[in-house]
């Protein structure tokens, strides 16, 4: 189902729960009111589940983390098919918007946190960032190409550790249904 197009189908039938998992950070402003005040209409609860919340940490610190990341953040604000996407700032309005409709909100972290062991996961991620950094920083291909080297060395040396920011939500509206 293409939820763009059809989210009001996707919430029709007897359902308890929406729930939705690395979404959120998707998503646009627009789609994301859409889905809290057509699940406010039906009064159902909403679990979303790990939206990134803008954080990564690498250790050990490599030269030019700080650009690729920066990066990786500006690819997260751009259109994945729903406009251009919350990215690291779904969490915080999907709180507002479902608290001013009436919900209660709870909140917690959900960080990935990776330890040496979890190589493949690691290389996926590294190379993704480098990959995106040749699109989103100023840095040259050689730089980026040191950068990922270094991180490399780091992993195959089981010194590696990332984590990435994520949060979870649970809102309920107030009241019976
Ligand atoms: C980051 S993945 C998360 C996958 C899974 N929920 C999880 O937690 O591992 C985002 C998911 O959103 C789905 N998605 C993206 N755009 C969509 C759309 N317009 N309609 C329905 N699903 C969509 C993708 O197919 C993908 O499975």
């Amino acid at each position: 189902m293409d939820l763009v197009r059809d989210l009001e189908l996707a919430l029709e039938g007897p359902l308890d729960l929406v729930t939705t998992s690395a979404l959120l950070d998707l998503v646009s402003p627009e789609w994301l009111d859409r889905l809290v005040v057509e699940a406010a209409a039906r009064r159902l609860p909403v679990y979303a589940a790990l939206s990134y919340d803008g954080r990564v940490m690498a250790e050990p610190a490599c030269c030019h983390d700080r650009e690729i990341m920066a990066g990786f953040n500006l690819h997260q604000r751009t259109d994945k098919g729903f406009g251009p996407a919350l990215g690291p700032t779904a969490a915080a309005r999907a709180v507002s918007r479902f608290k001013y409709l009436g919900y209660q909100v709870v909140q917690g972290g959900s960080d990935w946190v990776l330890g040496p062991d979890d190589r493949a996961i690691q290389e996926e991620l590294l190379t993704a960032w480098a990959e995106l950094a040749a699109l989103t920083t100023a840095l040259s291909s050689d730089v980026i190409a040191q950068w990922l080297a270094q991180r490399r060395a780091h992993l195959a040396g089981g010194r590696s550790t990332l984590r990435v920011g994520h949060t979870d939500l649970f809102a309920s509206p107030i009241g019976t249904r």
